[in-house]
């Protein structure tokens, strides 16, 4: 029966992944995969998590089964987290939240109960978006659709042309959102922007998707979650994919949550009631080991400020490495402007290069990056940023 599967390409990112792991050059540079790496190449384990992992595993007095919605401290934390101490939403009664295996989880969780909502839903997601949202989202049967976002011009934001074609979208759309440090452009909405789209989605009675996977490291953790706190106080349905993978570094842990905003508390029970029973359906019950961590670093004083200190740390990182490498590649590649990298927040940005310049930088200099140009700026380090620039600049050449 199985003889007939047709064998598929890798996934691209996790294809580039497996691609770097397997060069033996000691040049070569990981531009690949989102993960956030240090000034050695390392994704090292916080410390705050280090430290809450052995309060956990020490506390830790059965395996057993948590619960359907997974820890419901978490999720709490997670609710605080995102909306911030004192939003109206917390204490609504129409916020509901249930843990999901990483925000990819969390994205399939929001689609499906989307498709119970209504069969014939599609949801809109920017041109470009992050590779997986596609299937994430489609493979339930949710029909996807585009909207422009991406300026390669400016390498900001193509809002008039978005909002012109959200503003024309038939009411239950569904809208896919990034919070921040928009993947894989690095182009984010500005809080002006947030509040502009708020009133076409308003207008014209769209459901609003967000998915907030970076929270910290682009402006900062407030900052980073305006478009999720603003459409949250201001609307009355809204769906959040929230992932712990990069700004806790818990990535293999697979630790995220769905946060759902309904019209009202008797709607908000009726959606927890269809999550669980969806979440039964799919995988039973969320790992519970990454969750258990992050509750015990944002509900400890210290753990928590240890945590917040060292995302800050990580964030600045980013920052400057973008600073270092628009410095670099103005030496080394004069007639084109990169100015862009300054201005995009958080790992990502399209370098602007085509396939076959991103083939030459593979094949010939060890530099990996995605077909379409995306390079995570996090991979780079002070010390080989020198070397990258000199390879675009013999490519672009
Ligand atoms: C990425 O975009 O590279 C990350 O979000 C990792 C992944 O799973 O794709």
């Amino acid at each position: 029966m199985l003889e007939h599967l047709d064998r598929l390409p890798p996934d691209p990112i996790l294809g580039v992944m497996a691609a770097f792991r397997a060069d033996s050059d000691p040049r070569k540079v990981d531009l690949g995969v989102g993960v956030y790496r240090d000034d050695a190449g390392e994704t090292p384990v916080m410390k705050a998590v280090r430290e809450a992992e052995r309060d956990v595993l020490a506390r830790q007095t059965s395996k057993t089964y948590v619960a359907a919605v997974g820890n419901a401290g978490f999720n709490e934390a997670m609710e605080r987290l995102v909306l911030g101490e004192g939003h109206a939403a917390l204490a609504s009664g129409r916020l509901r939240s249930i843990q999901a295996p990483g925000g990819c989880g969390a994205l399939r969780l929001g689609a499906e109960l989307i498709l119970r909502a209504d069969p014939h839903a599609v949801v809109h997601v920017s041109t470009p978006t992050w590779a997986n949202h596609v299937p994430l989202l489609s493979n339930c049967g949710l029909r996807l659709q585009p909207y422009p976002y991406f300026d390669t011009a400016t390498g900001g934001v193509a809002f008039e042309a978005m909002l012109g074609t959200l503003d024309r979208l038939p009411a239950r759309s569904v809208v896919l959102l990034h919070a921040s440090c928009h993947n894989p452009t690095g182009a984010d909405l500005e809080d002006a922007q947030w509040r502009d789209l708020l009133g076409v989605v308003r207008r014209r009675s769209l459901l609003p998707f967000i998915d907030i996977a970076y929270q910290g490291l682009g402006r900062g953790v407030a900052e980073d979650a305006y478009g999720p706190r603003l459409f949250c106080a201001e609307l009355p349905e809204v769906l959040i994919a929230v992932s712990c993978s990069k700004n806790f570094g818990l990535y293999r842990e697979r630790t995220g949550a769905l946060q759902v905003l309904s019209a009202t508390p008797t709607a908000a029970d009726a959606a927890i009631s269809q999550l669980m029973r969806i979440a039964r359906g799919l995988y039973s019950m969320p790992p519970d080991h990454g969750a258990a961590i992050t509750h015990a670093i944002l509900t400890g004083e210290g753990l928590r400020k240890s945590w917040a200190s060292e995302l800050d740390a990580m964030r600045l990182r980013i920052q400057r490495l973008r600073g270092a490498a628009l410095q670099r590649l103005t030496v080394t590649c004069p007639h084109k402007d990169f100015g862009f990298l300054a201005r995009q927040r958080g790992m990502f940005s399209y370098l602007g290069v085509d396939a076959a310049a991103v083939r030459e930088l593979r094949e010939q200099h060890h530099v990996y990056m995605m077909d379409d140009g995306r390079i995570n700026i996090a991979g780079l380090r002070m010390e080989n940023i020198e070397y990258f620039a000199e390879a675009v600049g013999k490519v672009l050449r």
